[in-house]
């Protein structure tokens, strides 16, 4: 089965097509980013317009890259929710559409799910069950995976998503929008131990997370600062995320102790963090726990877990009867 994967939830158009039999064939992605980095975040309007118009130059570009034909495509995978109302649409009026004209079901998927799934575009993908750590920037859950589509929520964010927690500390230290990565940069350049924030809900039992009181933590800190150079600044970066690593790592722990599983997938943007990749493999590589990340690429968001996953739920039979476009802006995976 080949399937066309459609992903416009948020500033990405990520557009793939994923084979049955071949595995990931063709996978392109345009990136927003420029387009909002001058309102420090991302406008809703503008991302929903963008997506307009490279959504169908950008499904041309696969299908000539692949030198497939439209008539050779099974199916079509597209992000129906959580994310941006208007930018879901355009990703599902285009979806919808082309399955119809085509005449091939379309699946609307779950980007989260996507997420989750992300880990297994690898020569060696996790096997069910496992516990997935997903970290975005809009989510930051713990998830009981038993098998392909039977999952229970552990445990999530009670505030900020670890995503924008990144975000808004990496704002504070002038760094500019998305500034997750930026920040884990400048962490390398830091003095371990110079500033050391707390670790959110550690005490509390359970695996929910907290992450808005450790950016006040930070803000704290740097007013009391006269100024903020660069090393400073680099080690405040580096406190911030061992801070974060370290929670992350707790929490991970009880959701695996509680499962009993032996395996731990992590994924969503955060996942693309060199420090956390690093810390959660070597923390539980030594006591029996296998850690799985997605590809680099996949980490953020993109077409190829869309595809991958829709071509999925089409293989075991799910069915969209209706030719009406439904999004969901907000929408709970498996709960
Ligand atoms: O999954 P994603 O691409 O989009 C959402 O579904 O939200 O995640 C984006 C988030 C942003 O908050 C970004 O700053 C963060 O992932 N991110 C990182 C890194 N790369 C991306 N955070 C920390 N370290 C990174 N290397
Ligand atoms: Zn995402």
């Amino acid at each position: 089965m080949l399937v066309l994967g459609i992903e416009t939830s948020c500033d990405e158009t990520g557009i793939a097509l994923y084979s049955s039999k071949y595995g990931l064939l063709e996978h392109t992605l345009y990136s927003q980013v420029a387009l909002h980095a001058a309102f420090g975040g991302v406008v809703p309007e503008l991302a929903s317009r963008d997506h307009i118009r490279h959504c169908l130059p950008l499904i041309q570009q696969c299908l000539d890259n692949g030198n497939i034909k439209p008539e050779a495509i099974d199916g079509v995978a597209y992000t129906a929710g959580p994310g941006l109302a208007g930018a879901l649409l355009v990703g599902a009026c285009i979806g919808r559409t082309l399955a119809w004209g085509w005449n091939i079901p379309a699946v609307g998927v779950h980007h989260m799910e996507g997420h989750l799934l992300a880990a297994r575009l690898t020569a060696l993908p996790p096997a069910y069950p496992f516990v997935a750590l997903l970290v975005s920037g809009g989510h930051t859950q713990l998830v009981d995976v038993r098998d392909f589509g039977d999952y229970t929520l552990l445990g999530e964010t009670v505030d900020d998503a670890v995503g924008e927690a990144f975000d808004k500390t990496a704002k504070l230290l002038g760094l500019g929008y998305p500034g997750g990565a930026a920040l884990s940069q400048l962490a390398e350049k830091g003095v371990a131990g110079a500033y050391v924030f707390p670790r959110p809900m550690m005490n509390r039992p359970g695996c929910d997370f907290s992450f808005s009181g450790l950016k006040t933590a930070v803000q704290q800190t740097i007013r009391s600062l006269a100024t903020l150079d660069e090393q400073t600044a680099a080690n405040i970066a580096h406190g911030f995320q061992e801070a974060v690593v370290e929670t992350l790592a707790v929490k991970c722990q009880r959701a695996l102790d509680d499962t009993g599983h032996h395996r731990l997938v992590v994924a969503g943007g955060v996942s693309a963090n060199k420090r956390l990749r690093y810390y959660l493999k070597e923390r539980f590589s030594t006591h029996g726990v296998d850690v799985f990340y997605p590809p680099h690429e996949f980490c953020t968001d993109n077409g190829a877990m869309i595809a991958y996953l829709g071509c999925e739920q089409l293989m075991k039979g799910k069915k969209e009867q209706e030719l009406g476009v439904k999004v969901y802006p907000r929408w709970f995976m498996g709960v």
